[in-house]
């Protein structure tokens, strides 16, 4: 007899492929740019503005690069036709002068690059309009969904700042920015938190808050309440806080990390464990995820390379959750895992590494969430 299979859109493909467009007459240029952005996103170039907007309006990017020179000259408004063609498709206007010689047009566009630009500036540009459109939609939603959503994004943006500054963080903002996920989850109600996040380009995002639903919604499977639940989505959503400090490049790298590649990555675990040590009251259990959620039952896992009854339970709930959100992420250099064939690895390759009796709850919690409801 065959196994169930868990085919749930909301947990198979929760982020589409984002798509950039990029209208530029000069073809060095234009090279410049797709080659600086093609192992984030996916690419369409133009050297022509009419032929670029007859194909861009079939299928709309999440983004557009227009390259002022490529802009028809005689009269019309090429930004409004962009504007209307693209449907509030978010726009950075390219100029090769400086950015005030264009008064209040600058203002036209959402954003403006004036050449030459850093590839950290233009991804970081992207970057934000894509989230901005997304978090936009969140308008949209009913309240529960909203909140988990603002809020545990506003938590992150925050703290992304209080670690560039030095400063610790402050549990309980945290802990009540989790409330409404905790509560929507406790719901069953966490297929449009995780659906609300499919094209949002902020990855430490996207995997902290998958982590903090399905890890709050396992702790609800397994009995948990109140206090527990709020320590498992807070949890998981500071378990990879550490990441913050890793480089750009090594973290989105598309190809495979070298030696001094992957220790740095590794690193990101005493990071997370020093940086919230800084903070007081931080509970225990929090500090346990962070600190543990890499750790493998054999001993092979890192950093401290714990064994067996070594392993807390919390971590051992946080690291099925972390590997099953990791497979089934979609990263630049790698497609989204179905959850099926996720778990099906999980339980034929890793059965020395993780606790298979929550692995075996952790797979009929998907499987019930799978199932349609009448
Ligand atoms: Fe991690
Ligand atoms: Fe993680």
């Amino acid at each position: 007899m065959s196994s169930p299979k868990v085919t749930n859109p909301e947990l198979a493909d929760h982020s589409r492929k984002i798509l950039v467009a990029v209208v530029d007459a000069h073809q060095g240029h234009r090279q410049q740019v797709v080659s600086a952005l093609m192992s984030f996103y996916q690419v369409a170039a133009f050297d022509s503005f009419d032929h670029a907007m007859e194909k861009l309006a079939k299928t709309p990017p999440c983004v557009v690069l227009l390259d002022e020179q490529v802009l028809p000259r005689m009269g019309g408004d090429p930004i409004g036709i962009t504007r209307k063609l693209l449907k509030g498709v978010p726009i950075i206007r390219t100029l090769a002068r400086p950015i005030s010689q264009l008064g209040s047009a600058a203002y036209d566009t959402d954003a403006c690059l004036e050449k030459p630009y850093r590839r950290s500036t233009l991804i970081k540009t992207i970057s934000g309009l894509v989230n901005k459109t997304v978090e936009a939609e969140w308008e949209n939603l009913a309240p529960q969904y909203k909140e988990s959503l603002r809020r545990t994004v506003d938590s992150f943006n925050n703290i992304s700042d209080l670690i560039d500054k030095g400063q610790p963080l402050v549990y309980t903002e945290i802990t009540e920015a989790c409330g409404p996920l905790v509560d929507a989850v406790s719901n069953h109600d966490f297929k449009v938190i995780l659906n609300g996040v499919k094209g949002h380009d902020n990855y430490s995002y996207v995997h902290s808050l998958r982590v903090a639903t399905l890890l709050s919604l396992f702790g609800h499977t397994i009995g948990l309440k109140g206090e527990d639940l709020n320590l498992l989505a807070t949890g998981g959503l500071l378990h990879d806080i550490g990441k913050m400090g890793i480089p750009h490049e090594v973290l989105n790298k598309p190809g495979r990390l070298d030696d001094v590649e992957l220790q740095v990555m590794r690193s990101h675990v005493p990071r997370s464990v020093d940086y919230l040590k800084l903070c007081e009251h931080l509970p225990k259990g929090v500090l346990t995820i962070a600190a543990q959620h890499h750790e493998k039952l054999d001993g092979t896992g890192y950093p401290a390379g714990l064994q067996g009854s070594q392993l807390n339970e919390l971590a051992r709930m946080a690291s099925i959750v972390d590997i099953f959100g990791a497979l089934t992420d979609r990263r630049v250099y790698k497609e989204p895992m179905s959850p099926e064939d996720a778990l099906t690895m999980m339980v034929e390759r890793m059965g020395n590494e993780i606790d298979t009796s929550l692995l075996a709850l952790f797979r009929a919690m998907l499987l019930d969430a799978a199932t349609p409801t009448a």
